[in-house]
This record gives structure tokens, C-alpha cells and sequence, in this order.
């Protein structure tokens, strides 16, 4: 198995260059694929403005220095939850267990800093990376449309708190009711999205077009 080192870009330095030609290497996948995707030309200005604020993941091979992996983190502290975004390992390292081993440590990291869920979105097309949410424990629990995108996705919740009765709502998120409250959390999604979305995600009312243009 490939040595690999996980830092956060507060503990090693990298060039917002370097994460954007990872990015955009490794979301070649969804535009081989058919989906729209902004990441693949997005500007590295851009990329960097995003960054600022955010807990970045990295992986390194130990032995090259290669950068492998990146994933970023929206943090929202009052409501216990990192959300997940970016989530890119390199196409010569795909399916290496690498995005697993960051997820790993991305939840023990987490977990000490007192937070109790990771969110994350994906495309449902990309099938790869629904796989890759289902297999290491995100629940899904919605469904939406942006208006761009050629795809619906699906949002995930992962609970990661060890004391899981800390806070009463949690009751929720703890097997065996957390399957259940996912399935229902998706549901109301579902409908709430079909009312007010058309297919390309621009705003209707029942099918209406609410903004022409
Ligand atoms: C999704 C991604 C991050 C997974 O990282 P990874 O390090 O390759 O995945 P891991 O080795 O940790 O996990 C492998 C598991 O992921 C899923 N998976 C990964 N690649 C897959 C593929 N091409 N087809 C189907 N499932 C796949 C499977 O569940 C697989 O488990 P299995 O071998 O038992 O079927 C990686 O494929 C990637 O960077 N893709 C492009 C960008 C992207 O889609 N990011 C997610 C956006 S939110």
C-alpha cells in the first residue's frame, strides 16, 4: 500500500496552482462522463478566493512529495457539521483506498473538534463517488437541482460523534433510526425539489416557469 501523508493546508503549504490542476485533472471523470461541471474551467483566482476560510485537506505521497488527494471543508461550528466539497484524488491514484484513508482522518480530526456530522453533495449520475459516499457511511438525505447543471444530485449526511446522546436530536441520527430519518429527510427533499424545479433547475411553481430568461 502506498505511504501517504494527511495534513490540512494550515500544516503544510500548498499552491493554490497545484490544488487547482489536481482538481481539475481528477474532474475529468464527470466531464468524460457527460456532466456539466464547473471545476474543469474554473480560473485558479477563482479556486483561491473559495479556499480562503475553508479547512483544506491534503495528501502527499510520503516518498515522492506527489500530491494526491484534496478535499475541502465548509465549517459551521454552532451547528456541529462540516461540509464536505472538492473531494479530488488524482487519476493515477484512483481507487486506492487514498479517499478513504483522508475521509479517515478527516473524521478523527473532526471528531476531537467537537463536531458531529460531515455533509457532502455529488451528481446521482457520478455513480463512482455515490459509491464512494454509501461505502464509507454517509446516509443520503436529499435531493436537489442547480440551475447549470445537466444532473440532479444527491445530498449526504455522515454522523461522526462518538457520544452520540450528547445533544436530543441526535436520538435521529443513531442506529437503528438514522436510516429512517434519511429515508424521510430525502423524501420531503424529493418533493419539495420536483415542485419548485424543472429539470434544467430554474424556479417553477407546479411545472410554471416563476423567471423567464
Ligand atoms: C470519488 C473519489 C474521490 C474516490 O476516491 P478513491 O480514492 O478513488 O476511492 P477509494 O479507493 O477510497 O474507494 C473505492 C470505492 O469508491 C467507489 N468507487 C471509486 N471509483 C469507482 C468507480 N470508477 N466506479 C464505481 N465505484 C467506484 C467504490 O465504492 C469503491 O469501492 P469498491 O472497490 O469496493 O467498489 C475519486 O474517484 C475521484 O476523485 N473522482 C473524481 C472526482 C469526484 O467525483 N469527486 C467526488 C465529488 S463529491
Amino acid at each position: 500500500m502506498r505511504e501517504i501523508l494527511i495534513r490540512t493546508t494550515r500544516e503544510v503549504e500548498v499552491p493554490a496552482e497545484a490544488l487547482h490542476a489536481l482538481r481539475k485533472s481528477s474532474f475529468e471523470q464527470w466531464k468524460e462522463a457527460g456532466l456539466t461541471t464547473s471545476v474543469t474551467n474554473c480560473p485558479v483566482q477563482t479556486l483561491a478566493r473559495y479556499l480562503v476560510g475553508k479547512a483544506v485537506f491534503v495528501a502527499h505521497d510520503a516518498k515522492t512529495g506527489e500530491l494526491l488527494a484534496m478535499h475541502t471543508f465548509r465549517l459551521n461550528k454552532k451547528k456541529h457539521r462540516a461540509s464536505g466539497a472538492n473531494l479530488a484524488v488524482s487519476p493515477a491514484a484512483k481507487h486506492e483506498g487514498i479517499g478513504t484513508r483522508m475521509l479517515e482522518a478527516e473524521v478523527e480530526r473532526f471528531r476531537k473538534a467537537g463536531y458531529r456530522f460531515l455533509a457532502e453533495a455529488t451528481g446521482i449520475p457520478a455513480v463512482w463517488s455515490v459509491r464512494w459516499h454509501l461505502k464509507n457511511g454517509y446516509y443520503i438525505t436529499g435531493y436537489k437541482r442547480s440551475e447549470g447543471n445537466n444532473y440532479a444530485s444527491y445530498t449526504f449526511l455522515k454522523p461522526i460523534a462518538l457520544d452520540v446522546l450528547h445533544h436530543p436530536t441526535d436520538i435521529f441520527w443513531t442506529r437503528p433510526l438514522a436510516p429512517i430519518t434519511a429515508k424521510l429527510h430525502y423524501f420531503v427533499s424529493f418533493i419539495i425539489t420536483s415542485l419548485v424545479k424543472d429539470r434544467q433547475g430554474r424556479l417553477t411553481w407546479l411545472g410554471r416557469r416563476i423567471k423567464k430568461g
